[in-house]
This record gives structure tokens, C-alpha cells and sequence, in this order.
């Protein structure tokens, strides 16, 4: 049996014999040459077929399209002009699979690639995001872990809203209507600390958003931790521990997928390094008033230009917190000093990225949160089971949420939240 390796791994090797599979990622030919590049989830290398070498199957190789699968073994050696520095003189192949007329080329429009996507995934670019995709994953569990948290599931079909009726994927659930595709894990969630203390999950999401921007998916993985015990402080230091951790990581593991998207590390360091700015939503609208000329009328949520304009103004994540209780969810903590704002935060990605986390310490007074509920539309009779979490033993506690894809869009410099999902859905957009 031939063993193979990675490209990546017969490059380390960079002499001798070595034998490698993958797909034409490009080809050209001359009557004496077959030139194809190979390409396997490690990395790219040229392969050099002779015809001297190959006559009687020369028709063959020469019809050889883009991504087709080959199995090639053959003598490796380094050379300056190929693509990635070295070359594989091919002494003999099979044939996996043949490709024709491959529809993806150069300089198709987005609508095209959208359409196309399972094939796109195949392109450079995303496999470097794809690559990245999986090291942010990994990260995040390896930070909860290493906080002593424990991995919990919430159901994604629920009976109750969290941040917003509007924004529900409702579900024919046996012919019953009041089955929803879960917003959050959070109030399925906030019942477990009182068993695990500590709890995280990395689950879908789904928002019905009628919003066409670069931010928003209906359907995204959302990255969330509860804990009990939790002051306020706690929930944003996490928040920038995470976030910490996931970058840093990234730069150490991933510099030339980084190179490939184009991304500028510069502006991702700073983060794995620095503090966060923290300031509170009132200090937010001086700063804007006073730096950007822009003027928030107390008690407005901050919108996605005044996000952008805010953060452009450091090279690290901004954490924004005691928002106007107006704007914000039922179950955020009521400031002791100031009643009319929450214990609540979002953090903000530099370069205009926006929110990417969005936490609070939550309310433990049974009244208030009743009558938040009622002032938002809801029957507090639906909520009992959540209800009961501060009715038996309530301690304080507190959690995030932290939108996956906007994280990696912003890692990567992405133009939108779509490149960091592999099919992602939208308004739009269902299919493939
Ligand atoms: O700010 P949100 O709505 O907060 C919650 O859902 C809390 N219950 C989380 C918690 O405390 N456990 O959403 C959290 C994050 C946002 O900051 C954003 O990054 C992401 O989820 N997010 C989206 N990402 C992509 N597409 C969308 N439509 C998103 N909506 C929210
Ligand atoms: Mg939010």
C-alpha cells in the first residue's frame, strides 16, 4: 500500500521520493509538458508530467481538467519558480475522479460564487477561512475549559422568547404554533448554574432578521457562557479574556492564511496584547459628541455608524456598558446608581466591525422582571419555568453571547459575516 502525505509534509521532506493526493487546482500543458498544481488541504505544489516519460498515456494527462483527483508519486525537489518553492517530477499517477468544464473561474460575480458555494469552498480563500473558522472554534472551547466550565445544551426548539418576538423563526411543531427556533440559550441556560455554576455552548442560532447588511445571518453560531456567582465585572472580563485567547491564538497558528485573505496581523495585535477600552454608554455619547461630531440622544441604542465610528477610534475592542434600560433585554440587572440603565455590555470589534458580544449581569428581583416582560408584550404565565430560577436559591449571576461569524469577520477582514460561515443563510438566501 503507498503512503501518502500532506503537500505540506513532502515539502518538510524536500527530497526524494514522495507520493501525494489531491486536485488540480490549475493546469497548463505544451506538447512536452503537463504542468498541474495540486492541491490538498495542506497547501498547493507543482507537478511536472513529461511526455517523454508518459507517450502512450500522454492523451490522457493532457485532458486532465481542473479539479480532477489524482493520486501522484514522484521525486520532490526545490525550485524558485514554482508556486510554493518546490516541484514533484512525476514518475507515476492514477486517475480518482475526472472533472469537466469546472464552472468556477476567475472573476465571477458574488451572486455566481453564492450560487455555486459548494464548489467555492474549495478556493483558497476559503479554505484559509475555513482553517481559521476551525482554530476559533477550538479556541473557544479550550478557554471555558480552562476556566472550569462545563459544556451544556440548551434545546433549539423553545417555547419562549429572549431577545425579541420579532425576530422568531416560528416552527409547525405537530401543528402547534408556539414552537420557536431558539434566539439564545439563555433562558434554558440560566436554570443549569444552579447545577453546574459554570456552563458555556457553542450552538446555532436563528434570528429572522429583515436586515440585508454585512452583520447579520439568520442562522449563526453563537458562543455562550452563564455563571454563577457572576459580578458584572466578571461577565466583561471573560468577555475580553475570550476574545483575547481566540486571537491570539489565530495569529500564532495561522499567518499564512492571514496572508492569503490579505489581512493586515498589525491591526489584530493590539488586541492579543492591550487591555480593552471600557467606558460606560453616557461616556460613549461624549466621546462621539466630542470626537466624531456626532450627537445620540440619550436613551437611543447606539447604531451601526456610531459603532463604526466609535471604534475606529482605538486598536482594540471597545466594551460599551450601562445602556438606557430602555433599549435593552427584559433580564438585564438594573444599575443600583442609576435605575434607568442596565448592567449590560456589548462589545465592539475595532475597524468598524461592530458588536460581536453582547452580555449583562441578570436581574434577580422577581417583581422587576415581571413587569419588563409585560412592558415588552410578553405573558409573564409563559415564562414560569425561567421564573422559577429566582425563586429557589437566586444568586447573582450573569453571561454573554458572542456572535461566531462576526468574530471571524472581523479576525479575517472580512468585507461580510457570510465569508465566515460555509453556506450561509439569510434572508435571501436558503439555498444551496
Ligand atoms: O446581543 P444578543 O442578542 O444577546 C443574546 O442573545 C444574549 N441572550 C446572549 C447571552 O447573554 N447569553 O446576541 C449576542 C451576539 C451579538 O453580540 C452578535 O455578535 C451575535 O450574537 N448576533 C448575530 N450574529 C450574526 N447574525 C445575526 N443576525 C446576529 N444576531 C446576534
Ligand atoms: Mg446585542
Amino acid at each position: 500500500m503507498t503512503q501518502y502525505s500532506s503537500i505540506q509534509e513532502a515539502m518538510h521532506k524536500g527530497s526524494g521520493k514522495v507520493s501525494v493526493r489531491g486536485w488540480i487546482h490549475r493546469q497548463r500543458g505544451s506538447n512536452k509538458f503537463k504542468f498541474v498544481v495540486l492541491r490538498d488541504s495542506s497547501n498547493i505544489i507543482q507537478c511536472i508530467f513529461e511526455r517523454e516519460k508518459f507517450d502512450k498515456k500522454w492523451d490522457e494527462i493532457d485532458h486532465l481538467q481542473v479539479e480532477a483527483s489524482l493520486e501522484i508519486s514522484g521525486q520532490i525537489k526545490k525550485d524558485e519558480r514554482a508556486p510554493t518553492g518546490y516541484e514533484i517530477q512525476v514518475e507515476s499517477y492514477t486517475i480518482v475522479g475526472l472533472s469537466e468544464n469546472y464552472p468556477i473561474g476567475k472573476d465571477q460575480s458574488v451572486e455566481f460564487l453564492a450560487d455555486n458555494r459548494h464548489l467555492w469552498l474549495r478556493s483558497q480563500r476559503m479554505i484559509a477561512i475555513l482553517k481559521i473558522r476551525s482554530t476559533v472554534f477550538h479556541a473557544i472551547h479550550e478557554y471555558f475549559r480552562n476556566h472550569g466550565f462545563f459544556e451544556y445544551h440548551s434545546p433549539i426548539f423553545q417555547a419562549v422568547q429572549c431577545e425579541g418576538g420579532a425576530e422568531l423563526f416560528s416552527v409547525d411543531y405537530f401543528g402547534k404554533k408556539d414552537v420557536f427556533l431558539g434566539q439564545t440559550w439563555q433562558l434554558y441556560a440560566e436554570p443549569a448554574i444552579f447545577a453546574l455554576e459554570k456552563i458555556y455552548t457553542i450552538s446555532p442560532s436563528f434570528r429572522a432578521e429583515k436586515s440585508k447588511t454585512s452583520r447579520h445571518l439568520t442562522e449563526y453560531w453563537h458562543a455562550e457562557m452563564e455563571m454563577a456567582w457572576a459580578e458584572f465585572k466578571d461577565i466583561q472580563d471573560h468577555a475580553e479574556g475570550l476574545i483575547k485567547q481566540v486571537v491570539k491564538k489565530v495569529l500564532e497558528k495561522h499567518g499564512p492564511e492571514l496572508e492569503v485573505l490579505g489581512r493586515d496581523v498589525k491591526k489584530l495585535e493590539p488586541t492579543a496584547k492591550k487591555p480593552f477600552v471600557r467606558m460606560t454608554y453616557d461616556e460613549a455619547l461624549k466621546v462621539l459628541d466630542q470626537k466624531c461630531k456626532m450627537k445620540v440622544q440619550w436613551g437611543k441604542d447606539l447604531r451601526t455608524i456610531e459603532e463604526e465610528k466609535l471604534t475606529k477610534l482605538y486598536d482594540v475592542p471597545v466594551i460599551v456598558t450601562h445602556y438606557p434600560k430602555v433599549v435593552k433585554a427584559f433580564y438585564m440587572t438594573e444599575d443600583p446608581k442609576n435605575p434607568k440603565t442596565v448592567q449590560g455590555c456589548d462589545v465592539l470589534a475595532p475597524e468598524g466591525y461592530g458588536e460581536i458580544v453582547g452580555g449583562s449581569h441578570r436581574e434577580h428581583d422577581l417583581e422587576k422582571i415581571k413587569k419588563r416582560l409585560v412592558a415588552q408584550g410578553e405573558d409573564p404565565a409563559q415564562y414560569e419555568f425561567y421564573l422559577d430560577t429566582r425563586r429557589y436559591g437566586s444568586v447573582p449571576h450573569g453571561g454573554f453571547g458572542m456572535g461566531v461569524e462576526r468574530l471571524i469577520a472581523w479576525i479575517c477582514g472580512l468585507e461580510t459575516v457570510k465569508d465566515a460561515i460555509p453556506f450561509p443563510r439569510t434572508m435571501e438566501r436558503y439555498k444551496p
